[in-house]
């Protein structure tokens, strides 16, 4: 893949008192985003936690151009978006959307193919590359129903790299992951990531995951998201991500995570 450069490097974000509000099928209108201001620096690998419903999603489908905000302003390299898909982005959701007909690196090549970006042999490179890091070489004429969950994961990761993104959403996409599948497809991501140096938005339930992959943590409230802790996570690069779980940094990283959102829930847990 090609190296990185100044040039690049991912584009940086920026939220501006965003609200957005949905009118749902029942006739109500739920405010899912109130006056969220926030700052993303270039290249930077940000993860949003907060309760189920309260906007995180949405937020993403804001910075991507999928939905519409109601009120302030979202700009991506300077760039108001618009209600067309905000270019330079790849997006990667929880659920597989990987194409069961096409081989693995078919399903690759798709965004490459549909950009008529560059000619085969590039193309080829770019893939090999990605197969490669990933450690998926010898399954490139299989096709996703003869993966397991772990390595169609992988390949969805590949896919959203290959357009070399100067902005890669992410939307819980290592949730259905066990422990150690999801800690190998951590460091898989860090490597491409530090490669490639996308701006990153990563949505996850799991605080241990955000601690271990973010510059930073963003707490989000109940709906509508506000912001309730904005955390610098001061971990080094490169991370190992089974390593770093001994750090005390980690531990007093995630325990703030934690306690800031544990407030959120702190009324309705059952007593022991
Ligand atoms: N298209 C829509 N129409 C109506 N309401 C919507 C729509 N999309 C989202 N909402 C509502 O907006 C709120 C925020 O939804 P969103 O999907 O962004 O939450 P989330 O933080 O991603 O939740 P989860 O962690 O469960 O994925 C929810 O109350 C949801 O019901
Ligand atoms: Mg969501």
């Amino acid at each position: 893949m090609t190296p990185p450069t100044a040039t690049m490097l991912g584009f940086p974000i920026l939220l501006s008192g965003v609200r957005k509000i949905f009118n749902t099928h029942a006739g109500n209108s739920v405010v899912a985003i109130d006056d969220v201001s926030l700052e993303i620096e270039a290249g930077s690998f940000v993860v949003l936690v907060g309760p189920s419903g309260c906007g995180k999603s949405t937020l993403l489908n804001c910075v991507a151009g999928l939905d519409r905000v109601d009120a302030g302003r979202v700009t991506v390299n300077g760039q108001p978006v618009t209600d067309k898909v905000t270019p330079g982005i790849s997006y990667l959701f929880q659920q597989d959307t990987l194409f069961p007909w096409y081989t693995v690196e078919k399903n690759i090549a798709l965004g490459l193919r549909y950009a008529g970006l560059m000619d085969d042999a590039e193309s080829q490179k770019r893939i090999d590359h990605l197969l490669e890091v990933v450690d998926l070489k010898g399954v490139r004429k299989a096709y996703p129903s003869e993966l397991s969950g772990g390595m169609r994961r992988r390949v969805a990761l590949c896919a959203a790299l290959v357009m070399q993104p100067r902005v890669l959403l992410m939307d819980e996409p290592f949730s259905a992951l066990d422990t150690f599948t999801k800690a190998s497809i951590q460091q898989y991501l860090l490597k491409l990531w530090d490669e490639l140096r996308p701006t990153v938005l990563f949505v996850t339930h799991d605080l241990e995951e955000a601690v271990t992959l973010a510059d930073r943590v963003i707490v989000f409230s109940r709906r509508p998201a506000v912001i309730k802790d904005d955390l610098k996570v001061e971990l080094p690069r490169p991370r190992n991500v089974y390593a770093v779980k001994d750090s005390p940094v980690f531990l007093s990283d995630y325990q703030r995570t934690w306690r800031a959102l544990r407030d959120e829930f702190e009324s309705e847990m059952p007593r022991p």
